[in-house]
């Protein structure tokens, strides 16, 4: 399985923070945002790792991260998105890197405490579709919503006004090799933007869908608060972290 980080996008939430720099480059305690998404995917054996990236600053994300060593990889693969189209317009960029493996992608902006080992290998386990993680969270307005039936996830509703569960999509999904063949029927949203949202409806309708609960607390980093609260979080103890001592 490989990994893709999205890392495009212009922050404007963050706004004058994101002004003249990427918000996957602002600090998260102790570590630019962009490494927690990195050891997320370390941690979970997802060594083969290609992020998209773009907007103001992307050149520096190579500067940063090299070719990984930092978290004992000996490559790091790149990409460039033009303007913000959208998380699903960001990961179609993946596709010829890709070549037919499935993917676990991660968000830029999501930070999570314990790891995503079981999942992935739950994933590898799974012969077609795709998994998404689910976390209880009390602002589940800004997030994709997820109805629930047993174990079967029966819709998801992307920033609903009246949301079905408290149950919000975080930023990390994984997909069999047809995800690119999925992002090329999608049509923009109201917002202008390819959504996530839709490739999952189109894998829950597939029938091939599955979900977990999160374990452990898990942020985005996207607005003041989110970005405030992820700081906190981190500064208390946690979070993803590959010792870089060890590859130093
Ligand atoms: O954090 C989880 C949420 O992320 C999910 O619950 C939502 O279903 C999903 O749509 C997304 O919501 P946001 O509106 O918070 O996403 P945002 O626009 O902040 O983008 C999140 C990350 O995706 C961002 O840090 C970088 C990447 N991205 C985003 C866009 C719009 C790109 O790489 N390119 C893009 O064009």
């Amino acid at each position: 399985m490989k990994g893709v980080i999205l890392a495009g996008g212009l922050g404007t939430r963050l706004f004058p923070l994101t002004k003249i720099t990427n918000k996957h480059l602002l600090p998260v305690f102790d570590r630019p945002m962009i490494y927690y998404p990195i050891e997320a995917l370390v941690k979970a054996g997802v060594e083969d790792i290609m992020i998209v990236t773009g907007g103001r600053k992307s050149g520096d994300f190579l500067s940063l991260l090299g070719n990984g060593s930092d978290f004992g990889l000996k490559h790091l693969n790149y990409t460039y998105q033009k303007g913000e189209g959208g998380i699903a317009e960001a990961l179609g960029l993946a596709e010829h890197w890709a070549a037919g493996e499935s993917i676990c992608v991660i968000l830029g902006d999501n930070i999570i405490e314990r790891n995503i080992v079981n999942m992935v290998s739950e994933f590898r386990a799974q012969e077609k579709g795709a998994k998404i993680l689910l976390k209880q969270v009390h602002d589940p307005e800004r997030f994709g919503v997820a109805e629930i039936d047993g174990d079967k996830v029966v819709s998801i509703i992307e920033k609903p006004t009246e949301p079905v569960s408290d149950l919000a999509v975080i930023g990390i999904y994984m997909y069999d090799s047809r995800v690119f063949d999925v992002i090329k029927t999608l049509e923009p949203s109201s917002r202008g933007e390819l959504e996530i949202t839709d490739v999952n409806n189109w894998y829950i309708r597939d029938g091939s869908m599955t979900y977990e609960v999160l374990e452990g607390w898990w942020t985005d980093a996207g607005t003041f608060e989110s970005l405030h609260h992820a700081s906190s979080l981190v500064a208390k103890g946690g979070a993803n972290r590959v010792d870089q001592a060890e590859h130093a």
